[in-house]
């Protein structure tokens, strides 16, 4: 493939060019677009020859973009409007503005891009804002393809489910379809039935496919032993409070676990449903530990049996390790452990969208 042009809309922390990189993309990031000042600080830090824009994409122009001449847009517009947890206001949603700027551009622009990429949170497929989206791409020409896809799905031991629209301006094609590649294919959706392909017209029941499990069986289980560093500080240990009053509802994981949950940007901030807490102890020894905590009458004799599991969080290191992030990535020095949290809590697994870059560029 010849070397490309990218604009890469909410870049955040620069996820998607570390995806590209991962994917051996021959590609210049022209453009990268974040209003955040902390995650720019961090994209200049690890990428300093790329230009990054701090600008409100809700301002960003036809001219803008018709001057960038890019052959793909990427984007991870803020997922907010279509959280389960939210009120799922979708395109009525203030933070849908960017976006829908985005979609008015590329309507209206005399030469948009050959290739778009964009991610989001599952239930982004079930929004209006995808079915506007879609539209605007049909009317440009562009076929499109659907998934979902965590990083458990290629042996990576965390949940993240996440949706991915690419789209391709004809005469283009796919070299795929839904029925031959891993499409459509998470083994974190609770009925492992994909997106539905209505406007494909491809079979959806022949989506999980021999050959789609085949394809992601390539990928090693790996365990999250492999991702932790060694280190000798008490500064990540869940303090006793915490552990006395959450300890039923956090997710503990031991360093043999194959699973760890999705880190937000408020791990460590809140302890349920937004990360993983970690004990270098045996498995039998965390369901003894629990056992005997239920048992427990007070408080102190609690936080005794607890505290042998020297429960602690995971590290901003650990979780861009776990997010694939390379080891040459790093945060400039002024960069607080909770910043690095919610940065990464809101950026992409790189190995997940590097491989979907791979299916999607590079047989072009
Ligand atoms: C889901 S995150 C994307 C993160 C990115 N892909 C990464 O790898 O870190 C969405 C990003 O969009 C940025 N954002 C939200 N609204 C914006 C706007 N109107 N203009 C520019 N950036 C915006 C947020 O600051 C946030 O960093």
């Amino acid at each position: 493939m010849v070397r490309i042009n990218v604009v890469e809309f909410y870049s955040g922390i620069g996820g998607m060019h570390y995806a590209l990189q991962y994917a051996g993309i021959d590609a210049d990031v022209v453009s990268a677009y974040e209003i955040n000042t902390t995650a720019n600080a961090v994209y200049k830090h690890n990428f300093p020859n790329t230009k990054v824009s701090q600008n409100n994409i809700e301002a960003v122009t036809i001219a803008d973009l018709e001057k960038l001449n890019a052959d793909l847009w990427t984007m991870s517009p803020p997922c907010q409007p279509f959280t389960r947890q939210g009120k799922q206001e979708h395109s009525n949603d203030p933070r849908s503005k960017s976006f829908l700027n985005i979609l008015t551009i590329l309507s209206k622009m005399k030469t948009p891009p050959t290739y778009i990429l964009l991610e989001n949170v599952k239930g982004f497929e079930c929004s209006n804002t995808r079915n506007e989206f879609v539209a605007v791409l049909k009317s440009r020409n562009f076929l499109v393809q659907e998934f979902l896809l965590s990083p458990t799905d290629f042996g990576i031991p965390n949940s993240r489910t996440r949706y991915f629209l690419i789209a391709k301006q004809q005469p283009k094609s796919f070299t795929f379809s839904c029925t031959q590649f891993p499409l459509q294919y998470s083994t974190e959706t609770i009925d492992r039935k994909r997106i539905p392909c209505k406007e494909q017209s491809l079979d959806h029941e022949n989506c999980v496919c021999k050959h789609t499990e085949s394809v992601l069986n390539t990928f090693k289980q790996r365990k999250l032993s492999d991702f932790l560093f060694k280190y000798k500080s008490d500064d990540f240990l869940v303090k006793k409070e915490v552990l006395l009053r959450y300890f039923p509802v956090l997710d503990i994981v031991h360093t043999d676990s194959i699973q760890s949950c999705c880190f937000t940007k408020a791990y460590t901030k809140y302890y349920q449903g937004t990360g993983s807490i970690l004990t270098h102890q045996s498995s039998n020894t965390l369901r003894e530990a629990s056992e005997n905590f239920k048992e427990a009458e007070s408080n102190d004799a609690k936080y005794e049996i607890l505290s042998r599991l020297q429960l602690r969080f995971f590290t901003p290191d650990e979780v861009s390790r776990l997010m694939c992030f390379p080891d040459n990535f790093s945060f400039p020095p002024n960069v607080t452990s909770k910043q690095k949290y919610m940065l990464l809590g809101n950026s992409v697994n790189v190995l997940v969208v590097g491989n979907v870059f791979k299916w999607f560029l590079l047989n072009d």
